[in-house]
């Protein structure tokens, strides 16, 4: 099915100029960006957004890496959105990444990998609604 996402560019890959190589990987796997924005999160927006997180050990450090520097928030749309992202992002530690995944090419640690991605539909529907309006996802019309 057609399924959406959300996508965050984690501070350590946008700090290293890799948004483009990143969003490169998105559209050459045949994922569309519906919307996009940078911003530079809040400690209530990070601590919102990652709610589920708030009793582990690394929630602090979690809220603080987010919000260290600017991020891409976006919304990716197609076939199986929801795995196709996290095939292409690989193991949330980046030791574990399978080789030619994003993490495994670009991130350093746990804290600092590279992006988010939703891992579940109601997550993907809870987290696409934390970041964007309806009026803000733009899907193709031609
Ligand atoms: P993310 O997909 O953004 O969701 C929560 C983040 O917490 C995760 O990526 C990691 O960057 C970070 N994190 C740090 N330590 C852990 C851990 N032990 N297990 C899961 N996530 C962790």
């Amino acid at each position: 099915a057609i399924e959406r996402t959300l996508s965050i560019i984690k501070p350590d890959a946008v700090s290293r100029n890799l948004i483009g190589e990143i969003e490169s990987r998105f559209e050459k796997a045949g994922l569309q960006i519906v919307a996009a924005r940078m911003i530079h999160m809040t400690q209530e927006q990070a601590e919102g957004f990652y709610a589920e997180h708030r009793e582990r050990s690394f929630f602090p450090d979690l809220v603080g890496f987010m919000t260290s520097g600017p991020v891409i928030v976006q919304v990716l749309e197609g076939e199986n959105a929801i795995a196709r992202n996290r095939e292409l992002m690989g193991a949330t530690n980046p030791k574990e990444a399978e080789a030619g995944t994003i993490r495994a090419d670009y991130a350093d640690s746990i804290d600092a990998n590279a992006v988010h991605g939703s891992d579940s539909p109601e997550s993907a529907e809870r987290e696409i609604a934390y970041f964007f309006n309806d009026s803000e996802i733009c899907p193709r019309t031609l």
